[in-house]
């Protein structure tokens, strides 16, 4: 009795630790993504109208995970005479690392009623193996 207790217990709380584990993660690719990208395209990631785009049912948002990955390392900065029906111009964001990344792809991925798989630190890998 007194050890079946005692296994119960520690499954409580394993499973408390692994939530509140679950609820850092989530808050830190949170924090990384206002940070970074929250100040254009907003904490709803509803964007601003004609000045950038929101991230909500978009294509390159869901879609293709490399094309992805290499669109918000470049920006649009370096591309100037890209037609663009948007005011503003988007920073490249090469400067960050693997796991920023990723946790960064995967929140615009699993937010704002969006649902597209996760973005993992092997994928923003592979691409930057790819460019050099
Ligand atoms: C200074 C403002 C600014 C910041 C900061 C910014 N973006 Fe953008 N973003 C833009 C603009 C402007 C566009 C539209 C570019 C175009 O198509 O001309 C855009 C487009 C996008 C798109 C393509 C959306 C679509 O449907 O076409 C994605 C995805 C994206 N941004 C992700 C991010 C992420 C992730 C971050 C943070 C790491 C970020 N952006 C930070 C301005 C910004």
């Amino acid at each position: 009795m007194f050890l079946k207790n005692v296994k119960i217990m520690s499954t409580l709380v394993g499973g408390a630790l692994f939530l509140s584990n679950q609820l850092v993660a989530q808050e830190t690719a949170k924090e990384l993504y206002d940070e970074n990208c929250g100040t254009c395209h907003q904490a709803d990631g509803g964007g601003v109208p004609f000045q950038q785009p929101e991230l909500i049912d978009s294509i390159k948002v869901l879609g293709d995970k490399k094309e992805l990955i290499k669109f918000v390392m470049e920006g649009t900065v370096n591309s100037p005479n890209m037609d663009s029906e948007w005011g503003n111009v988007m920073p490249a964001f090469d400067y960050l690392d693997s796991v920023e990344m990723s946790k960064i792809l995967t929140y615009i991925r699993t937010s704002f009623g969006n649902n597209a798989s996760p973005i993992t630190e092997q994928d923003v890998e592979d691409v930057l193996k790819e460019q050099s």
